[in-house]
């Protein structure tokens, strides 16, 4: 393994069993609502990749680019959105499909912006919750794993854009 992953926090067994149980949880609650699941990228694309054929029911996926930090190390409080989704989503039933909730503070904008926009019902699914670190007042509605205060890489997540490719939940420790 490569000297920079300390160590394997979950495995790809682990993330299959729990996306699968996530999958049919969902499938229950929005069964014939035809529910939009919204993606913000980069980072969960393959959770909502893997969790959207679990669910295995009529629904529609969208994508969206935001960043709350304007090209700053410091968070602005406002967000950008650098792309929106393309689906009018007032009326409709929405998931926000997240890999990690670590201060909130992306969220808890993201979460805004869209109720403005009338959902007839506005949830949000994460893959990992780490609790520790909020600072939002958000918590998610739908949460696969809470893991401690450790910097983690693979499934979709990165550093400087690597790693994503790895198919378990892995922790990053430079040399
Ligand atoms: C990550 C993640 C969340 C956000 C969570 O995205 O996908 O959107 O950070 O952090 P917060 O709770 O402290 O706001 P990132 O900015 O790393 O971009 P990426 O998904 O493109 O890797």
């Amino acid at each position: 393994m490569n000297k920079e992953i300390k160590e394997i926090l979950i495995t790809e067994k682990e993330l299959r069993e729990e996306i699968s149980r996530m999958g049919k949880t969902l499938a229950e609650e929005y069964r014939d609502k035809n529910p939009l699941l919204i993606c913000p990228l980069k980072g969960s694309f393959i959770f909502a990749a893997d969790l959207i054929r679990k669910m295995n029911i009529p629904c529609e996926i969208d994508f969206m680019s935001v960043s709350s930090y304007n090209n700053s190390t410091v968070s602005s409080g406002e967000i950008n959105i650098r792309k929106d989704i393309d689906t009018d989503i007032a009326g409709r039933h929405v998931i926000i499909i997240e890999d990690i909730i670590d201060t909130g503070n992306t969220l808890y904008k993201l979460r805004e912006l869209l109720q403005s926009r009338c959902p007839a019902s506005l949830k949000i699914c994460t893959l990992l919750d780490k609790p520790s670190r909020r600072q939002a007042d958000i918590c998610s509605d739908y949460v696969c794993f809470e893991i401690p205060d450790k910097f983690v890489i693979g499934y979709g997540m990165d550093v400087a854009e690597e790693y994503r490719y790895l198919p378990f939940i892995g922790v990053y420790s430079p040399n």
